[in-house]
């Protein structure tokens, strides 16, 4: 176990695909609570999402519904980092950890900012400041320190909360399922992580697609698999060797959406975080 006051290296990742309903929410919070609740790693989970699915996943695994109901009338959620004076000699106001992050008794290593269905209201692509509070609010704070991973679960569409995510972050990771719209998705969030780059001097690296749901094999989707993998931006980007299979209990078990509580995905997310961890070892 490592100690709670140790300084980390902590390592900020966006979970992202232009494409809605892949797994990225899913994989976010399975990698996530594995590697806080089996491998000792202090995580904190950003919901950037207005559908806010990682909130209700959490909240709902540690039975605190209400409790997230209260906060959102708090505002205690990440829709707090965005909001600005209201004149103009004022800078915006530092947000402090505890003026959002909600924490779990039972599993002290998984921290939460919750996401927020009235974001929707903030998105303004032509505030680019806007789209630094994160990676402001994850400096100010010092939080690289205190936690191994800020995983960010992103919308499914680009918009100002991706760009908000991918500027805090390290590395972004792909949750992919193979089908004939995958390639064009990668190709345009290329582009757009490329441009972004570009525009705000990142060092963003790409982590790897990481193929979810994966199902039994037919002659047609192996040849659209091997036509995804023949691109060169896919092969820019990597493919994890680790996947996640299709596990109907992720949609429907009593456990929650949680991979590691079922005895079918906890040998796949095992896998998948393993291989995140030596990817990451290897990119520093
Ligand atoms: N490995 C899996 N096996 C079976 N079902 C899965 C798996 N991963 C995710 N799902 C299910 O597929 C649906 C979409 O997954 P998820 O919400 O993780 O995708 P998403 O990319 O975050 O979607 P969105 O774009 O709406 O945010 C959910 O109902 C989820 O429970
Ligand atoms: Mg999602």
């Amino acid at each position: 176990m490592e100690s709670e006051n140790e300084i980390k290296n902590g390592k900020v990742i966006s979970f992202i695909n232009m494409k809605g309903g892949v797994g990225k929410t899913t994989l976010c919070i399975g990698i996530g609570q594995y590697l806080a609740d089996h491998a000792g790693k202090k995580i904190l989970f950003i919901d950037l999402d207005p559908q806010f699915n990682t909130t209700q996943s959490l909240m709902n695994h540690f039975d605190l519904e209400d409790e997230y109901m209260e906060n959102y009338r708090k505002n205690k959620s990440v829709r707090k980092l965005f909001e600005s004076p209201t004149t103009i000699s004022e800078l915006p106001k530092l947000v402090k950890p505890e003026d959002v992050v909600v924490n779990f008794e039972h599993s002290p290593n998984i921290d939460l900012i919750c996401g927020n269905i009235d974001l929707i209201f903030d998105d303004n692509q032509n505030d680019s400041a806007r789209t630094r509070r994160v990676k402001r609010f994850i400096l100010d704070n010092k939080l690289k320190e205190k936690y191994d991973f800020i995983f960010i679960d992103c919308p499914p569409t680009i918009s100002f909360y991706t760009d908000a995510a991918l500027n805090a972050s390290d590395y972004y990771l792909v949750p992919n399922r193979i089908d004939r719209y995958s390639i064009l998705g990668i190709k345009l969030l290329k582009q757009v992580i490329d441009r972004l780059a570009y525009d705000e001097d990142l060092k963003i690296k790409p982590l790897g697609i990481v193929y979810t749901m994966v199902d039994s094999m037919t002659l047609k989707s192996q040849r659209v698999m091997e036509a995804f993998e023949e691109s060169s931006l896919v092969q820019e980007i990597d493919i994890f060797d680790a996947q996640t299979s299709f596990v109907k209990d992720l949609m429907v078990g009593l456990q929650g959406n949680i991979s590691s509580n079922y005895k079918k995905s906890r040998e796949d997310i095992e896998m998948v975080s393993k291989e995140l961890l030596r990817r990451i070892d290897k990119g520093e």
